[in-house]
């Protein structure tokens, strides 16, 4: 698996140092309002368990599940697998996410969560590609703003791959082969 990799972005510690200031930013920021933390499954499933390690105020956690087909066209769109599992009216939520490409993933769930009246929604994403951005998304927290290149490991995958690797790199152009439609 490691031989599959050409470069590696960030190392484990690095991901280490940027999550945990995260998490004790978040813990300020969000003092008092017992946040909701709501994980876009399945990437963001290792960020967010180091990153509720290192919340420190009272919080719940909740889980989504989405593909995203990506096709040629430019819009994209999004269906839901998981809703989540409690009502989110009046509730601080904090969506977590992998990887903010094109925006069209979370402004949809954005719209689609603002509809059952949480007190704020508020993004915090592991890495951020802004040159990729195609609907409007403000991510309030990024651990890392990366290039446009496609990424794997800690969560992130290519097709269901890698997800395992603890610090996140590029792969070997060999390994990727036609662009896959459905991500998620
Ligand atoms: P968006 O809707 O284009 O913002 O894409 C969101 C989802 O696509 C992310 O949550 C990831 O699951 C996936 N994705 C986007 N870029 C990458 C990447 O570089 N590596 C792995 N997954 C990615
Ligand atoms: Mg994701």
């Amino acid at each position: 698996m490691k031989n599959d990799i050409e470069r590696v972005f960030f190392t484990e510690e690095e991901i280490e140092a940027k999550v945990k200031e995260l998490g004790e930013q978040i813990s300020k920021d969000f003092e008092g309002k017992d946040p909701l933390f709501v994980g876009v499954l399945k990437g963001c499933f290792v960020f967010m368990s180091d990153l509720m390690r290192h919340v420190t105020i009272p919080c719940s956690v909740d889980f989504m599940a989405v593909s995203s087909y990506k096709g040629t066209t430019s819009t994209g769109a999004v269906s839901i697998q998981k809703d989540l599992s409690q009502n989110i009216e009046g509730r601080h939520v904090v969506m977590v996410e992998d990887i903010l490409d094109s925006g069209v993933t979370l402004s949809y769930l954005q719209n689609y969560l603002s509809g059952r009246k949480p007190a704020s929604i508020t993004i915090a994403t592991l890495m951020d590609k802004p040159s990729r951005r195609k609907a409007p998304v403000y991510a309030k927290y990024s651990c890392f703003e990366v290039p446009d290149a496609f990424v794997v490991g800690y969560g992130l995958d290519y097709n269901e791959l890698y997800r395992n690797l603890p610090y996140i790199g590029v792969l070997k152009p060999e390994i990727y082969s036609d662009q896959e439609d459905v991500i998620n």
